[in-house]
C-alpha cells in the first residue's frame, strides 16, 4: 500500500478521474467499484469531463455501487441511487440502468438483497478499480469498527460517529437513516485495484492509522493491508506525514 500527498484535492480528483478514464479507454467491458459522499464529488465531474470531451462509448462497462442507505427509495434526495444519478449517470448519456448496480435499501427483505447483490458481484465481477472514501472512524463503504474482515455485502447498523458525520447531508439529524445496505470488507478485496481517497484534516487521524501497517478490526480499512493492488491518495490536509 502506498500513500501519495497529491496536495489537494482537485488534483487527486483529477488524476482518479483519470485512472477511472484510462482504465475504460484501454477495455470496454471494465468492471468499476464506484463510492458516494462528498469525497468523489470532484472525481466525477472531472470523469463527466474527460467522458464528454472524448465522446467514450461506456455502454459495456458495469459499475457496483458500495453501499445505500436502509429505508431511502432510490428516488430519495439523499439516497446513493439519487446522488449518482444526479452526479454521474444522468450526466453522461451512455450508462444505462441495466449496467449500474446499486444496493437496494428499499428491498422488502434485506438479508436476501444483500445476498443478490454479493451474487451479482461474484457473477459480473472482478472490478477492476473500486473507488473509496474513508470515514473519520476509519470505515470503508459502511463497514465500521469491529466489522468481520470476512465479510461479504450485509446490512450494518450505523454508528453515532457515521450518523454524526453524515448529518450534513440532511436537514435534520433525525432523518439520517440508522441502516445501511454495504458490500462487506471482503467484497471490497475482491476487487483487482483499490484507490482510496481522503482530504481534509478530518480524515488524517484515521489516515494515519491506515499508515501504520497492521490489521485492526477497530479501523476497517486497515484489512487494506491484506490486499496486493492499493493505492491512497490525500490532500495536504489529510496528510500524515
Ligand atoms: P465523505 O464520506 O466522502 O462524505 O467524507 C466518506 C465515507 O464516509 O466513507
Amino acid at each position: 500500500m502506498k500513500i501519495t500527498n497529491l496536495g489537494s484535492q482537485s488534483y487527486a480528483s483529477f488524476y482518479v478521474a483519470c485512472e477511472l478514464y484510462k482504465q475504460m479507454n484501454g477495455d470496454k467491458h471494465s468492471k468499476l467499484g464506484l463510492a458516494t459522499g462528498g469525497t468523489m464529488v470532484d472525481v466525477y465531474r472531472f470523469l463527466v469531463e474527460l467522458l464528454h470531451k472524448n465522446q467514450l462509448d461506456v455502454s459495456d462497462v458495469i459499475t457496483f455501487n458500495l453501499d445505500e442507505y436502509v429505508g431511502l427509495t432510490s428516488n430519495h434526495p439523499q439516497s446513493y441511487h439519487y446522488y449518482m444519478n444526479d452526479i454521474l449517470f444522468n450526466q453522461y448519456p451512455y450508462f444505462t440502468t441495466t449496467q449500474t448496480y446499486i444496493p437496494r435499501g428499499d428491498a422488502d427483505d434485506l438479508d436476501q438483497e444483500a445476498k443478490r447483490y454479493e451474487q451479482l458481484i461474484d457473477e459480473l465481477g472482478p472490478v477492476d478499480i473500486q473507488i473509496l472514501g474513508i470515514g473519520e472512524n476509519g470505515h470503508i463503504g459502511f463497514n465500521e469498527p469491529g466489522t468481520d474482515l470476512n465479510s461479504p455485502t450485509h446490512i450494518v447498523d450505523l454508528t453515532e460517529s457515521t450518523i454524526q458525520a453524515n448529518s450534513r447531508y440532511f436537514e435534520h439529524e433525525a432523518e439520517v437513516p440508522k441502516q445501511a445496505v454495504s458490500m462487506g470488507l471482503a467484497s471490497i478485496l475482491k476487487a483487482k485495484r483499490i484507490i482510496l481517497l481522503a482530504f481534509g484534516e478530518k480524515k488524517r487521524a484515521a489516515i494515519t492509522k491506515l499508515a501504520q501497517k497492521e490489521v485492526n478490526k477497530d479501523v476497517p480499512a486497515t484489512i487494506l493491508h491484506a490486499h496486493p493492488n492499493v493505492e491512497i491518495y490525500v490532500d495536504d490536509a489529510a496528510a500524515p506525514f
